[in-house]
């Protein structure tokens, strides 16, 4: 990787490889969600018009399932970084579990939301939120039987795209970790980073859609290959 001295701002990408370590399932390797599941039957609003049940059933088992895993070495080395990098930091992780954060990171970005979020169709607020949804409880803030999960379906707008721009536009690193690039606009974080100048590096345990586009793609476990790279970013701070 170019000269790491005159890096200072860093937009790091997560993707559901950087879980796969701590036991949380990805979507599309081996074994993943969507070879055991249909997105238009429990990931779309319109799967929820026609069927609450199932999606409300889908997302209550991997709401409890992810209560029951740990951070791993890829979740702590990126913590660490956060906590000693002095520059602008970003995680923008397309995942929806709270691993970053347990694992003490803080400038985290959910840009497909939260598992542990629930939200109200009838209010918009939204509220933590650990236990089922399937009996409908009612919105802590209205009362209403209006709680969905806080997470961004597909044909859903993710969150805060322009906070994520705007970090985009003033990296100098551009890192991608665990993700498969198939979907969009993650996938095409890397392009705008490196058009507008940004080194760009792919942490991910085999090529991804997107590796053409990145300076520099390492292969490997999630667990192995973050924290030796952040090791050697704070080393090149020496
Ligand atoms: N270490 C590093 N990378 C890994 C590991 C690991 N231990 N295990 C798997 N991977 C890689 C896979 O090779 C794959 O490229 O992580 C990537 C996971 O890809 P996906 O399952 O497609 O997950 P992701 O890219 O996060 O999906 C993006 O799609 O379904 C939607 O909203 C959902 O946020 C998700 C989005």
């Amino acid at each position: 990787m170019g000269d790491m001295r005159r890096i200072r701002n860093i937009v790091i990408l997560t993707g559901a490889g950087i879980s796969a370590e701590s036991g949380i399932d990805t979507f599309r390797s081996e074994g993943g969600l969507w070879e055991r599941y249909r997105v238009e039957d429990v990931a779309t609003p319109e799967a929820f018009a026609r069927d609450p049940g199932l999606v409300l059933g889908f997302y209550d088992m991997r709401r409890a399932a992810i209560q029951e895993k740990l951070p791993n070495d890829a979740h702590m080395a990126l913590a660490r970084l956060d906590a000693a990098w002095k520059g602008d930091l970003l995680i923008v992780t397309q995942n929806i579990d709270d691993l970053h954060e347990r694992a003490g990171a803080s400038r985290v970005l959910h840009m497909h939301g939260e598992h542990l979020k629930a939200w109200c169709t009838a209010c918009d607020r939204r509220s933590p939120w650990r236990g089922p949804l399937i009996e409908r409880p009612p919105c802590p803030a209205c009362g209403m039987r209006s709680l969905r999960p806080d997470v961004v379906w597909f044909g859903e707008v993710p969150y805060r795209m322009d906070a994520i721009h705007a970090a985009l536009r003033t990296c100098d690193l551009f890192v991608s970790i665990g993700t498969s690039g198939a979907v969009y606009p993650a996938a095409s974080y890397v392009r705008n980073a490196r058009d507008l100048g940004a080194q760009t590096l792919e942490l991910n345990l085999e090529p991804s859609k997107g590796s053409p586009w990145f300076h520099e793609s390492r292969h490997g476990p999630a667990t192995e290959m973050v924290p030796a790279w952040v090791d050697e970013l704070l080393s090149g701070l020496g």
